[in-house]
């Protein structure tokens, strides 16, 4: 009997996960893995956060330590902490009580709840995503059933934003569209709107009655300072905008494999966060019945105690400014040591975990192929990944293939 499943086609790997396969399966002992938008020490490894262990410890050593089945929609305190940190104590939206929030499958759930209830709610709706974006999203809202359409966010010739085609683009898209912005430090390219444009984006979003849909992956990673880096959501949610939040932990407590994430609608009253939510809980049922516990016990416990919460931004801070400190590596070498051809100022002035490099797909081809530096197909490199010992070698890769390559 003919197996139905003989004539199904492979699919090509991730662009992001599929170029770090690459890197594990290089046997080259100077290889070097800039994919992924994970943190590595100094050293070149992977960090578990001190105040993470030490929660973990407490954790595990608790008798009440459970595994039983959380709420469809999630710890209750772990969710209203986290609404806390990225909307701020103060915000009149979470003390009247109308944000609609769930515990999700990091953020890459939380968009996918979202998404779900975007088709659930309001059929035919679109999302417009910078372009260029985080290689998930498309995947993720197209999965979902939600329309997907892009606004200029790039200028490749400056390697800067193209902030007039955003505005026109948003301004063109149908009355009532979600908007998706990265809450800060976007990936892939690093550049952020400024504050003074982040105010002209909200304005028009409210203008237009648009839905703003803030990814937030990279909390305290943009300036290392959680406050500011919320700045753009709290300034739309002030400013009477409706607003969704996607947030994830992954990076920021470097929790990445547990999945801890939170999915936000802010509505106008408690009675109609109350009724979304429910809508949230019916998608998430069918689709993995409730979250994971440990991480979020995790998070609770941090967020939850002011003297935790304090060692754990002293954290942050420190993994923000050795990549900071990368960066300004990475910039000297290329600029002053190896006076590689190319303007390499948008080194330093990209912020967060990336830097989308400017390299063509043939440099790129050359780093990985010549040198076994792994960086992803668009030039985006994760800078997390560099560090004192492998900088020279990383910025004299870049210089050989960008000359290579007939500069
Ligand atoms: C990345 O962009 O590298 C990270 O957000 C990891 C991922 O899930 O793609």
């Amino acid at each position: 009997m003919a197996n139905p499943f003989d004539k199904v086609e492979k699919m090509p790997p991730d662009a992001i996960f599929g170029v770090k396969e690459l890197f594990k399966a290089d046997a080259d002992p100077s290889k070097v893995n800039l994919t992924v938008g994970a943190y590595a020490t100094n050293e070149g490894d992977e960090l578990v956060l001190n105040i993470v262990r030490e929660t973990e410890r407490e954790l595990t050593a608790d008798p009440l330590l459970t595994h039983s089945y959380l709420k469809i929609t999630g710890d209750e305190e772990f969710i209203n902490l986290s609404v806390r940190l990225i909307l701020g104590e103060n915000t009149p939206a979470v003390s009247e009580g109308r944000v609609a929030a769930v515990q999700t499958l990091s953020g890459t759930g939380a968009l996918r709840v979202l998404g779900n209830l975007m088709t659930r709610l309001f059929p035919g709706i679109s999302v417009y995503a910078s372009n260029p974006t985080w290689g998930n999203h498309r995947a993720i809202f197209q999965t979902a059933g939600v329309g997907y359409e892009q606004y200029r966010y790039w200028d490749a010739e400056n390697r800067c934003l193209d902030f007039q085609g955003m505005m026109e683009d948003i301004s063109n898209a149908p009355s009532g569209s979600v908007i998706l912005l990265h809450a800060c430090a976007h990936n892939p390219t690093g550049v952020d709107p400024t504050q003074d444009q982040w105010k002209q984006i909200c304005a028009l979003v409210k203008e237009k009655q648009h839905i703003a849909l803030f990814d937030s992956a990279y909390q305290g990673y943009a300036t290392g300072d959680v406050e500011a880096d919320a700045f753009a959501v709290r300034y739309f949610c002030n400013a009477g905008v409706t607003v969704m939040i996607a947030q994830s932990f992954s990076k920021n407590l470097g929790l990445y494999g547990e999945r801890v994430g939170c999915a936000s609608v802010v509505c106008s009253s408690a009675a109609s966060a109350a009724a979304v939510k429910s809508h949230m809980g019916k998608i998430i049922r069918p689709m993995y019945s409730n979250p994971p516990r440990f991480g979020a016990a995790v998070v609770k416990r941090i967020l939850g105690s002011p003297d935790k919460k304090a060692r754990w931004k002293e954290e942050l801070r420190g993994m923000a400014d050795r990549i900071q400190e990368m960066r300004l590596a990475l910039r000297r070498k290329l600029e002053t040591e190896y006076q590689t051809p190319g303007d390499w100022q948008h080194v330093t002035s990209q912020i967060g975990m990336f830097c989308y490099t400017g390299m063509t797909e043939d440099e790129v081809r050359r780093v990985i192929e010549g040198h076994h530096v792994y960086l992803l197909g668009s030039g985006r490199i994760s800078v997390a990944g560099l560090n004192t010992s492998n900088i020279d070698y990383v910025a004299a890769a870049f210089d050989s293939a960008i000359r290579g390559s007939g500069h």
